[in-house]
């Protein structure tokens, strides 16, 4: 007998992850840590086991890491205080010291978590290759309005083909938020800044930010899905906190680079990490060049998407049976409403040329998706496609949602209104009320 308490969810939790399995595998993804995660042992040992897993589906770890609260806490120990200007640490040579010993220390933590490998635990037979080396070429930041940063750089150059032998090689790569010059000086730079280039110098398919809080709207509720656009606004609106805004502006910058998708992860939500990337609805914040969500005629690759969403409506008699070949043949009909790869909703048109008429059918919107309007836009598009084949009489045949159609401007008809051919097929046993609407 099985121990779990739910195992059917736990089934159909791990057949519905297996799109992403695929999805991912192969695929480059840099994740961005601040020292935070590391300072706190326990976090940090059940976030590696997530990279662990991430690594046994074969994608392409990069792990860029911070210390700003080991070097405070260094310098605090010194009896040093920590300057900072516009955000920013002003690295001078004592701080130079703390940034060094910081960054070791965490690097050294992390490796030994990566390291694991004892039985009964999440990291049984892991055998993680850990590669860190002097990948990015510093220059200081200088003097800016007077203040000299000393020791605190900005990215100059990314070795993203040394990076890249690695990962091909099986390694998970560990990027530390130190920089060297060509003058053989070492830089203190910003983790956020170095996961942003690393991931744009490897057009990276994601890149994952592990942050304090997520975007919110006004309200308060996070923002789980944002445009490049939309952060644009945000950020515009001047409402983000000075780390907020700092990461929204590099996640803007790698878009812009190439690379595909910058997730916000909350970094004190256990399993965060996987709950974004295994979830279709995610937990985090994703953010993308373009708009997610897209209404367009179906494609036959649709299909598969189509059947998921109309075989129960079918089983349960809602709406009548297709089948795949039917659906195939009649993909020109259909429009679909796609959101990240996920069919939502769907309609086709079928026009009756001679009488200027047309039946909607097969109208469908995701359970977990009602009441949100996909219904009515996926109507809408059916008239727009019915106008331009210049249909003036659309009708549709339900058994369960005769008062959405008349919410829609549909008004109930006889039989008798709908075109011969069609009349003729009607199904009296099934007993389908019939809507009429004028466009
Ligand atoms: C009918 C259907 C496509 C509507 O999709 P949707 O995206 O939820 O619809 P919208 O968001 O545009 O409209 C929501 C409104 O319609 C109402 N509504 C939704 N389904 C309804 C139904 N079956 N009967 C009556 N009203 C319904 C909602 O209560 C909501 O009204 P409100 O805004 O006043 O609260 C969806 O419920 C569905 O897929 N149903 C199963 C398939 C089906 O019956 N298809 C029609 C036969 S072709």
């Amino acid at each position: 007998m099985s121990t779990l308490p739910h195992p059917e969810a736990f089934v159909r939790w791990f057949r519905q992850s297996a799109p992403y399995v695929h999805a991912f595998r192969g695929r480059t993804f840099v994740i961005g840590i601040g020292g935070e995660v590391s300072a706190e042992h326990a976090r940090l040992a059940s976030f590696v086991h997530d990279l662990n897993l991430l690594a046994a589906l074969g994608i392409r770890l990069v792990l860029v890491h911070g210390a700003r609260p080991q070097i405070e806490a260094e310098l605090r120990a010194k009896g040093q205080r920590s300057r900072y200007a516009r955000g920013l640490r002003i690295t001078d040579a004592a701080s130079l010291a703390a940034v060094k010993h910081a960054a070791g220390a965490v690097r050294v933590e992390i490796e030994a978590l990566l390291s694991q490998g004892l039985p009964n635990s999440p990291m049984a037979g892991a055998r993680i290759r850990v590669a860190s080396g002097n990948y990015i070429t510093a220059r200081p930041i200088g003097v800016v309005q007077g203040v000299d940063y000393q020791f605190t750089g900005e990215v100059r150059k990314v070795d993203g083909a040394a990076i890249a032998r690695h990962l091909e090689a099986g390694a998970v790569v560990l990027v530390p938020h130190v920089g060297y010059s060509p003058t053989g000086e070492v830089f203190n730079l910003s983790w956020e800044d170095v996961a942003e280039s690393v991931a744009t110098a490897l057009k990276a398919d994601k890149l994952l930010f592990f942050t304090d809080r997520l975007p919110a709207d006004r309200k308060g509720a996070p923002l789980h899905e944002l445009t490049a656009r939309a952060v644009e606004m945000l950020l515009k609106s001047d409402n983000q906190l000075p780390h907020a805004a700092r990461v929204l502006k590099c996640a803007l910058r790698a878009l812009a680079g190439g690379v595909g998708r910058v997730h916000l992860i909350q970094r004190r939500a256990d399993g965060g990490t996987l709950l974004e990337l295994f979830t279709h609805s995610g937990v985090g914040t994703m953010i993308t060049a373009d708009p997610l969500e897209v209404l367009r005629p179906a494609r036959i690759e649709d299909v598969g998407g189509m059947l998921a969403l109309i075989e129960p409506l079918e089983a349960d008699g809602t709406l009548v049976k297709r089948g795949r070949e039917r659906l195939e043949h009649e993909i020109g009909n259909f429009h679909v409403i796609e959101h990240d790869g996920v069919i939502l909703g769907c309609a086709a048109l079928y026009p009756f040329g001679t009488e200027k008429s047309a039946e909607l059918a097969c109208l469908a919107v995701a359970p977990e998706y009602r009441d949100a309007g996909y219904g009515e836009r996926l109507l809408q598009a059916c008239e727009a496609s019915a106008r331009t084949q210049k249909i003036r009489r659309l009708f549709a045949l339900t058994t369960r949602a005769a008062h959405w159609f008349l919410a829609q401007g549909f008004r109930e008809a006889a039989v008798s209104a709908l075109p011969e051919r069609r009349q003729s097929l009607y199904n009296w046993r099934r007993g389908s009320k019939v809507f009429l609407k004028r466009i």
